[in-house]
């Protein structure tokens, strides 16, 4: 994004994103057998084009033995972001009002982990080098690096309708909010014409309903930029060279698992590609995967099986959603994928309780072999139950239980929160913002008993105590 874009003037949404959460980002090089990453709860992590920071202070309130920087060029997203941070007491988050082009060696420490979410497709070239010199200059050798954009595969089309649209809006007259509107409506018409790039373009008029009907704020800074670039893999692991960083793995850890994206004949099809920026291209092209969220590593340096093992041993899994909403009979990208009830109802149960590592359920399951326990519970992850989780340890549970006071003020105050802070994940848990003023104070009204709607409850209530979430007093 640029100063002058239409999308400037407008503050972005402010969302939860569960790919930044450094549990995870450490745990997708363990998964490729890969040393990386910091190892214990003291690290130092940097989000570029943070926005209003909502994850970033969520995992600095879950992660208070590490120290976080967000940089933003937008003022109106540094302050919203630095006040929810002071009035969450978060002394362990640090922001910069800078554009990416302006950063100097001073304004950021050596980093283990630096992420962007939402940022790498909406920058033109120029802010792209700014990006990699920024990750070249404070990546700690063996640091991990996390993009996620939107690749050719399924926007490029769109490219030349993005570009109107956002040519439409600059000439406009009104707010941004306003001429984004109307550039929608303009292209709408185009659509109506079925003439030349317009004719049959069922899964454009589609796309443009959508967006139509989506949070404006969004849609401005999705599409009314100058720069709004999709980017096939291998161009972004070679503009990644200068920072010298090579690519391990997804964040999305389904995409590990062809066989749940993929029909049989597809697999087997992709088994004969060679490992790298190819496979991984065609996977996309395959699946029609327009969004990736990449994890890389300056420096990564392959595990013996021993390390592996010792390593993956100790990894713990925590619940993600209450046990209640765990059916095993999945969507999968494939199709309908229907998990063994025998092998995988145990580990939800288990699960459902708190956090457990491999080796832990591997006993409870009576299954010796790590990478087959491992890869159960990464199934689970992929489906959204399970999340890898930070290792157990002494976390003062205090300032996550601040935050999450924060989240309830602000929710009192119009603000649609759905999102608290878990020391144990080390990361967010999703809870509806409808209730977790009723968890904070213990007012949920009771559910009438036997019903669905106390299940519901109790589910939920358990899952809140297995992440360990508690709310300051008051
Ligand atoms: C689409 S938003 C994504 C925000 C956040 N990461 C998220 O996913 O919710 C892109 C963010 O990058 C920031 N940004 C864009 N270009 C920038 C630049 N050159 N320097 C610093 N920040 C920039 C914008 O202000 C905006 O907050």
């Amino acid at each position: 994004m640029i100063a002058e874009d239409l999308a400037a003037s407008s503050p972005y949404t402010n969302h939860y994103f569960s790919s930044l959460s450094p549990a995870l980002l450490r745990f997708v090089p363990l998964l490729h057998r890969m040393h990386a990453g910091p190892y214990g709860a003291r690290f130092t992590y940097v989000e570029l084009g943070c926005g209003q920071a909502l994850s970033l202070l969520v995992i600095a309130a879950a992660n208070p033995g590490a120290t976080f920087y967000g940089v933003d060029y937008s003022p109106a997203h540094v302050a919203r972001a630095r006040r929810m941070a002071e009035l969450a007491g978060l002394a362990n988050v640090h922001f910069i009002e800078k554009r990416f082009e302006d950063m100097v060696e001073a304004d950021l420490p050596p980093a283990d982990i630096v992420a962007l979410h939402g940022v790498w497709s909406w920058i033109g070239p120029e802010t792209r080098s700014a990006v990699v010199r920024i990750i070249e200059r404070h990546l700690k050798p063996g640091g991990i690096a996390h993009l996620s954009y939107n690749t050719m595969t399924t926007w490029t089309q769109l490219v030349p309708i993005q570009r109107l649209m956002n040519d439409h809006a600059e000439r406009g007259v009104g707010t941004a909010e306003e001429r984004a509107t109307q550039a929608m409506a303009f292209v709408e018409k185009l659509l109506g014409t079925n003439l030349g790039y317009f004719k049959d373009q069922k899964a454009m008029q589609k796309w443009l309903e959508h967006i139509r009907s989506g949070d404006i704020r969004y849609v401005l800074h999705e599409y009314f930029v100058r720069h709004w670039q999709p980017t096939q893999h291998s161009e972004v692991v070679e503009m990644l060279q200068p920072a010298k960083l090579t690519f391990v793995g997804s964040c999305d850890v389904i995409d590990t698992i062809d066989r749940f994206l993929l029909p049989p004949d597809a697999v087997k099809f992709l088994a004969d590609v060679p490992q790298g920026p190819l496979k991984e291209t065609v996977r996309d092209l395959l699946r029609s995967n327009g969004f990736r969220r990449d994890v890389f590593v300056r420096g990564p340096v392959p595990m013996t099986p021993a390390e592996w093992r010792a390593l993956a041993r100790v990894q713990r899994f925590a619940p993600l959603r209450r046990r209640d909403r765990c059916p095993l009979s999945l969507p999968f990208p494939v199709g309908k994928v229907d998990l063994n009830p025998g092998t995988f109802d145990p580990i939800l149960d288990r699960l459902a309780d708190g956090p457990a590592t491999v080796a832990e359920i591997g006993a409870l399951v009576g299954e010796a072999q790590d990478g087959v326990v491992l890869r159960r519970l990464v199934t689970l992850a992929a489906a959204g139950y399970a999340y890898p989780c930070a290792a157990a340890g002494d976390v003062d549970p205090g300032p996550a239980a601040r935050f999450n006071r924060t989240i309830v003020r602000e929710i009192a105050a119009g603000h649609a929160h759905d999102i608290l802070a878990s020391p144990t994940l080390g990361a967010g848990v999703r809870i509806p913002s409808s209730r977790i003023a009723g968890h904070a104070d213990g007012t949920l009204p009771p559910a009438a008993p036997g019903t669905e709607a106390e299940a519901e409850l109790l589910a939920e209530r358990r899952l809140v105590q297995a992440l360990d979430v508690r709310f300051a007093p008051g």
